[in-house]
């Protein structure tokens, strides 16, 4: 790959513009929201795009088209001013009575946290941990909850579609405690079978847990229903929702999960910081994950006070500005006219899976049907390996995923060991699509018309 270099320099330069008007709206930004419903109008898709400088580059003399947001999105201009602000004026290791920078480092990061509860609905701002991602989320999860419960022959619930970092963590405290994983099927085109969660339910399954929205299949799963199931067997939930968050709604209290996790990265936040979710009462009940400063008092020779609730998992200097930029990245996504985005979407996902199916040799895996459904498109193309694919696109400067997708019990559900994967954010454009498209007919005939 190479990136043309006047397009790097355009895009530092308009950084700096982008980013300080940034600055200058942020809070504004709600009221200025567009008033219209339903489809976004030319002007919201332009904004859309020009809010992300990163985009704003050539790649292999190409626009670069960027549809590798299901393993990370862009951030807008407002995300990497509030990362810059804070470092500018008010970093500090944060201490809620110390000097004023403390003071305001500590303000920002709580300030943050309730800006996740309120974007996942939960009761209390104790119950959002922060963790550098849904990976460690989960592994808090199967460490602090599961390793110390679980007994020999209790059984943990996963489906085949689980992203390894929903897999292998349980897999391991299983092994450790003389437990069972069991496996829900899928149906042929990813969607999670209820009729196999009925007969894989028992009074052994301690914990369900789930992608609320699979990375390669992009199907959302009916996770309230599953959480309801499953409660009733007596089974704790915990909801993977790291591609579910970007797209869906999330409200942890009408879902009805124990747990729910997901990675500020792939929502336009900043690498390193995600949430994890967990019922005030279980996360009182769990010992601490990691221990060591900020997640106890009166630390001495033979006695500690644990912190309560989230802060007892919150050993060690604090992620400020991860947290910060992640809340910044919520506040971005919430000032969005939300029916525009929603229909952008929806319009995104009808318009790729028309031009994707359409396509000879090529094999979508996923359903075919845009309903209950985000714009992540996994897909082989015969006689080419998904390398070959990804190389392919790569030259003409459109910035796919492709390999196991660290999924591969699905993959190989679908028959493949490896695939190709497109995903669509809020910015991309329907002429992106064509030119996937084209590129990849040119790919399978030879020849790059649409
Ligand atoms: C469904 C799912 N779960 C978990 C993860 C792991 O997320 P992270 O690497 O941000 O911890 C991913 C990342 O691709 C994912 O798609």
């Amino acid at each position: 790959m190479r990136f043309d270099s006047r397009g790097g320099e355009i895009t530092r330069r308009e950084l700096g513009q982008a980013a300080l008007g940034a600055v200058l709206s942020i809070g504004t930004r709600p009221e200025a929201r567009s008033a219209s419903t339903g489809a976004p109008g030319v002007d919201e898709l332009a904004r859309w795009r020009a809010d992300f400088p990163a985009l704003n580059q050539t790649v292999n003399d190409q626009p670069l088209a960027y549809l590798d947001n299901a393993a990370t999105t862009q951030r807008p201009a407002a995300v990497l001013a509030a990362l810059l602000e804070y470092y500018r004026h008010d970093n500090a290791n944060p201490g809620a009575a110390l000097h004023a920078l403390a003071r305001r480092a500590y303000e920002q990061y709580e300030s943050a946290r309730r800006a996740l509860a309120v974007f996942i609905n939960a009761a209390d701002p104790d119950e959002v941990v922060w963790v550098r991602g849904t990976t460690e989320g989960i592994n808090l999860v199967a460490s602090a909850w599961a390793r110390p419960r679980l007994r020999p022959g209790d059984e943990l619930l996963l489906t085949v579609a689980e992203h390894a970092s929903n897999l292998l963590p349980w897999r391991l405290v299983a092994e450790e405690r003389g437990a069972t994983v069991r496996y829900l099927d899928v149906d042929d085109e990813g969607r999670v079978r209820l009729d196999d969660l009925d007969r894989k339910l028992s009074e052994r399954t301690r914990l369900v847990s789930f992608s609320h929205v699979s990375n390669v299949a992009g199907y959302i799963n009916p996770a309230a229903e599953i959480c309801a199931r499953a409660r009733r067997a007596g089974a704790r939930v915990l909801i993977d929702a790291a591609q579910s968050a970007p797209h869906v709604p999330i409200d942890v209290q009408s879902l009805g999960c124990d747990f729910l996790v997901f990675s500020g990265h792939k929502m336009l936040g900043p690498m390193g910081v995600g949430v994890l979710w967990g019922r005030r009462e279980l996360l009182e009940d769990m010992s601490p994950y990691q221990a060591g400063s900020n997640m106890a008092h009166e630390v001495d020779f033979a006695s500690q006070d644990f912190e309560h609730a989230a802060r007892k998992f919150g050993a060690g200097t604090p992620n400020v500005s991860g947290s910060v930029g992640l809340a910044a990245a919520v506040q971005y996504l919430r000032s969005q006219n939300q029916s525009a985005l929603e229909s952008h979407e929806a319009k995104l996902t009808q318009y790729a899976l028309e031009q994707l199916t359409d396509i000879r040799g090529l094999r979508l895996l996923g359903p075919r049907s845009a309903a209950n459904r985000v714009p992540v498109f996994s897909f082989v193309v015969a006689a080419h390996s998904p390398a070959e694919v990804l190389q392919h696109l790569d030259a003409r400067g459109i910035a796919i995923r492709a390999g196991d997708l660290a999924a591969l019990p699905l993959l190989k559900r679908f028959g493949v060991t490896a695939a190709a994967r497109a995903s669509c954010y809020l910015y991309t454009q329907i002429t992106e699509l064509d030119r996937l498209a084209a590129a990849l007919r040119q790919l399978t005939h030879g020849k790059e018309s649409t």
